[in-house]
């Protein structure tokens, strides 16, 4: 097992390594990546970038809309990552696959490429200015750019303390506690996930170059959403490949009195089905290389 944080994240503690959440959180993710691609304005012979590739959502994608002469370069920091896209490939020749990290794209030439895309990766970035500049230099000339990140920002503000969307609840006092280790132990890897918004997205496309800046945004507070259908999964559960998962906070957070006093009431409300609600905010980018 590798010790990646970004593969683990991605293969299991995303979700709880349940085949049942996976296939829950599959239509979400097909969602974020129809949206990105659905923005890129594919042509069958583009030669598309993925930055950030992960596991290839994107550039798997991408590969079912090109043609025969189309190409999908997919790129990450992750070398892990590169060979699970590699073995997903299975030999197709229109895939190629390096290791780069997008404040620098080494090893992409200049004016190269006619799509770069990425998802949920910037969010991870400390220099997100000097990735959109990386994307203008790799892009020809009439070359697309199409992005989605998270806007982490709107959550924080608006329900801080909110780590199931139960609202007000009688383990609110045991939440404050597990909540408090995401705050102490995290906070400075999870800055750049904090530190932008989606008018920053606009700012930092803009001071690259790009034009006809497009940007989707999206914003939910306190909309009714699933109920939780495992509590036990739902423990093995990171929320972003930075931070512990639901059961290690819980572990180091409560006695074992407080913690079957969450797990009694987290079973309770998984039984009866009880709906969460959901905040977050959500940005779509689209912009042209002149
Ligand atoms: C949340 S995952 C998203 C993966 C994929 N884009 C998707 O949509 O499923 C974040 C990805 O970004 C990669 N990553 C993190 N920091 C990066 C950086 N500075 N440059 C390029 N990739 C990075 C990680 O290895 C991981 O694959």
């Amino acid at each position: 097992m590798t010790t990646d944080k970004w593969t683990q994240w991605l293969l299991t503690r995303r979700d709880g390594d349940s085949k049942d959440l996976r296939a829950r959180q599959t239509s979400g993710l097909e969602f974020f990546r129809d949206g990105v691609l659905d923005r890129a304005g594919l042509k069958p012979d583009d030669v598309l970038l993925d930055v950030g590739c992960g596991t290839g959502l994107i550039g798997f994608g991408a590969l079912e809309r090109l043609g025969p002469d189309g190409r999908v370069i997919f790129s990450d920091v992750s070398q892990h990552l590169l060979d699970h896209c590699r073995r997903t490939a299975g030999g197709d020749k229109r895939c190629s696959f390096v290791q780069a990290s997008a404040e620098d794209l080494a090893g992409i030439a200049d004016a190269s490429v006619d799509i770069v895309t990425t998802r949920s990766v910037l969010i991870y970035s400390d220099r997100k200015a000097t990735a959109f500049a990386q994307f203008s230099r790799v892009l020809r000339p009439g070359g697309r750019l199409s992005l989605f990140e998270p806007i982490n920002r709107f959550p924080l503000q608006h329900r801080p303390d909110d780590l199931f969307g139960l609202g007000s609840s009688p383990v609110d006092d045991l939440l404050a506690k597990v909540r408090d280790v995401y705050r102490g132990h995290t906070e400075e890897a999870e800055r750049p996930m904090v530190d932008f918004d989606e008018r920053d997205l606009i700012a930092w496309a803009a001071a690259a170059g790009f034009e006809a800046v497009e940007l989707d945004y999206r914003a939910q507070l306190d909309v009714p959403a699933e109920p939780i259908t495992d509590w036990e999964t739902l423990k093995r559960v990171a929320p972003n490949p930075l931070v512990p998962t639901y059961g290690e906070a819980i572990a180091a957070a409560l006695t074992d009195e407080e913690r079957d006093r969450l797990d009694a009431h987290m079973t309770f409300l998984t039984a009866a089905e009880t709906p969460t609600r959901r905040t977050m905010a959500t940005a779509f980018l689209r912009a042209l290389r002149p």
